[in-house]
């Protein structure tokens, strides 16, 4: 074989080798997702994501009626009504469980994702 051949073989080869090993990342963004490395605490992550829930689920809107006796309020309750499966059952709108926010569109996936993180760590009060 020709140099000059044997040259473009290895080049084109290169070439392709490298189109194939893109990475996934670079080619969709979108799948990598950055709520899940990011850190996830009580006080800076779950209780904003709660903030909208407290209209019906804070101690003061249940004790007057609203938000079906689940208090969201404070770190006690949210473990309390984690623990009883139906923080997620709601949020993920799971059949068995009334979806929330009542009223809302479900939450969005990072969200959902992050609250699932702090969960496996085992809920920290951090
Ligand atoms: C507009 C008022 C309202 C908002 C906003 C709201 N909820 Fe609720 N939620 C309710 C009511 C009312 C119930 C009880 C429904 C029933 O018993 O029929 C309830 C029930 C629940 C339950 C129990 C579900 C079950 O299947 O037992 C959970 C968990 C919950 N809400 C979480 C949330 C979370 C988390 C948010 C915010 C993302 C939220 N709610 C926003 C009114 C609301």
């Amino acid at each position: 074989m020709k140099p000059i051949i044997k040259l473009t073989l290895v080049l084109l080869l290169a070439f392709t080798a490298s189109c194939y090993y893109d990475s996934e990342e670079r080619l969709y963004p979108k799948l990598s997702d950055p709520c899940k490395d990011k850190d996830v605490t009580f006080s800076g992550t779950v209780t904003q994501i709660l903030q909208p829930c407290l209209s019906c689920h804070s101690n003061s809107a249940v004790s007057g009626g609203e938000g079906g006796g689940i208090k969201l309020e404070n770190y006690a309750d949210v473990v309390a009504v984690i623990q009883s499966g139906r923080l997620m059952g709601g949020i993920k709108h799971e059949s068995g469980y009334i979806p929330m926010p009542q009223g809302g569109g479900i939450l969005p996936e990072c969200q959902i994702s992050q609250l699932q993180k702090w969960i496996d760590n085992q809920t920290p009060n951090n």
